[in-house]
């Protein structure tokens, strides 16, 4: 019995939540398993982290695809047209595989990839030196992205031919300097001495950004360092093979910051649904066979601004519990032993550190302290219009210890009436549907169903059925109120920690090819 179906070609992982649900892992998973000749990150750029661990070793990447730890196996790894690469930390990235010993011998960069270039940097940087930030990972994502789509955008293949660089490099520049004049100078000058902008290597006292330097400095990376072997016409190739080889798309962020379905204007400025990649590997959405969905459970969270109904402790829970450790002198290491102390603490604020510190909630790109909430159903279901229904559960050891679980079903508006399409929210209404707009989503209150938690840990369990009764009850309660398949259930960030539902999974096909026997009989 397959994991993924026998059929399938085209596989995708998504992330049915805010990103960093254990794609990575997920994705490393699958391609040890199921053997993809290529492995394809089609949209996102570095503000990505996915995080591997197999063998005793951890590897983190950003804007490389999480398939080239499969490199020496023959697995070509793609970075598809629409994603966006910082040729900068591409190469600190690169330079980190090669020295955790891994081959790029089938890595590929699409011609069409967006460049993100120190202007980026900067205006994302200064955009979110206001107030009313979005909390981004000051990787000029947004920035690439609207140039892109306001058609002033370059791309690698652009860098390929330095005249051509120079030409849209300069029109590039031209409204940015009118924007950059509006910030501080003082500010400007620190964020262009920041290590992300090469310490100050780009920065001009007069113009504010050396457009030779840029030149200079871009077009030695392409030419000097391996990159300029490693730009092809990716999407031509994935067409000519699709239906013939195994193609794994790799999703970044997670539907609910994706730009057109989520929580806008705090998302992403990508698409991260299975349509986004399947278009950022420049393939059509009818190519993809199988969706595998990522759901952190029974906790999620969320870094960065913007709603999150269910959130927990807000963004100092972390550090709220670091000091409640101090204060007790309580050695931050022995977390393991005071794990259900802390998990049970009446201050939710704690309680909400607690769950960041023991599932590791820290960004693996920008190490902030990652927002914790209780897993919510509604945002499940909601991001599962998208994904479909296959979903893999991730991180439910973290919650062992913990007794009591609530599980999010529904909200209820609490705020002044809202006009919203053809009708009015008021206060007080039930809504069981998620609305992504930021000003009725933050007066979302959650109704929560509460369960049992669990005491055994279950980082060694390897089947379903050894699972606490607890955690399949509420395994069971996802899948009854989502209408969810569980394929696979992730205990532990080891690729060995994995529990694949087979059982489940082969009751599910043996139903199917049985409605299909039926559907051809009477047909
Ligand atoms: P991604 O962005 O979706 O790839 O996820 P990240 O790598 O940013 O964050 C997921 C974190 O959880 C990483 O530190 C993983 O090593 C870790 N992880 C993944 N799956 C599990 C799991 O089932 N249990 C635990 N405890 N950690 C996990
Ligand atoms: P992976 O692939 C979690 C969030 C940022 C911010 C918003 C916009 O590791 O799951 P951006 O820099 O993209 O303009 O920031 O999106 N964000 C992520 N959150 N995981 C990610 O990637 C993210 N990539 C961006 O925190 O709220
Ligand atoms: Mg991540």
């Amino acid at each position: 019995m397959n994991l993924v179906p026998r059929d399938a070609k085209v596989v995708a992982v998504v992330c049915n939540q805010f990103g960093d649900t254990g794609k990575g892992k997920v994705v490393d998973y699958i391609t040890n398993y199921w053997n993809p000749k290529y492995v394809v990150r089609p949209c996102g750029a570095d503000n990505a982290g996915h995080t591997m661990e197999y063998g005793g070793k951890k590897i983190v990447t950003h804007i490389i695809p999480s398939g080239i730890i499969h490199d020496s196996v023959g697995v070509k790894s793609v970075v598809g047209m629409g994603a966006a690469v910082n040729l900068i930390t591409a190469k600190k990235e690169l330079k980190a595989l090669i020295g955790a010993g891994i081959s790029m011998n089938g890595l590929m960069f699409s011609v069409g990839a967006k460049m993100i270039l120190p202007q980026h940097i900067l205006l994302d940087r200064l955009r979110e030196s206001r107030s009313d930030k979005i909390g981004t990972t000051g990787r000029g994502v947004g920035p690439v992205y609207s140039d892109h789509v306001a058609r002033i955008g370059l791309t690698l293949g652009d860098l390929q031919n330095k005249d051509m660089f120079v030409k849209k490099l300069i029109k590039n520049m031209e409204e940015k300097f009118v924007i950059f004049r509006s910030f501080n100078p003082a500010l400007i000058k620190k964020i262009m001495f920041q290590d992300v902008l090469c310490d100050g290597c780009f920065y001009d006292e007069q113009n504010i950004i050396n457009i030779d330097a840029v030149i200079e400095y871009y077009c030695e990376l392409l030419f000097k360092y391996v990159f300029k072997d490693m730009i092809y016409e990716t999407e031509k190739e994935l067409k000519s093979v699709v239906g013939k080889e195994k193609i794994l798309l790799e999703g970044a962020q997670g539907i609910l910051l994706d730009i057109d379905e989520g929580t806008y204007p705090f998302v992403t400025s990508s698409s991260c649904s299975p349509s986004g990649l399947a278009r950022g590997a420049g393939l059509r959405e009818e190519d993809v066979d199988f969706v595998l969905g990522v759901v952190k459970a029974p906790y999620m969270t969320r870094v960065g601004s913007g709603p999150f109904p269910t959130e927990i402790g807000g963004v100092n829970a972390i550090s709220q519990y670091e000091n409640e450790l101090n204060t007790h002198s309580i050695d931050p290491k022995s977390i393991k032993e005071n794990k259900n102390v802390f998990l049970n603490y009446k201050n939710h604020i704690i309680q909400a550190g607690a769950i960041g510190v023991v599932g590791n909630e820290f960004g693996a790109t920008t190490g902030r302290p990652r927002r914790i909430g209780w897993l919510d159903l509604v945002a499940l279901k909601y991001s599962m219009i998208f994904s479909g229904k296959n979903i893999i559960i991730t991180k439910p050891d973290v919650l062992s210890g913990c007794e009591q679980i609530p599980i999010c079903i529904g909200y209820v508006y609490k705020g002044k009436d809202v006009f919203y399409g053809n009708k009015t929210i008021k206060n007080g209404d039930k809504i069981d549907y998620m609305i992504t707009k930021q000003e009725i989503l933050e007066n979302c209150v959650p109704e929560y169903v509460f369960f049992p938690g669990w005491y055994e840990e279950i980082s060694e369990v390897k089947k379903y059925k050894k699972l606490p009764k607890e955690l399949k009850v509420i395994l069971e309660f996802i899948k009854r109120e989502t209408g969810a398949k569980i394929i696979m259930i992730s205990v532990g960030p080891d690729r060995d920690q994995t529990i694949v539902c087979w059982f489940l999974f082969a009751i599910v096909r043996i139903l199917k090819r049985g409605s299909d026997i039926f559907y051809w009989i009477f047909h």
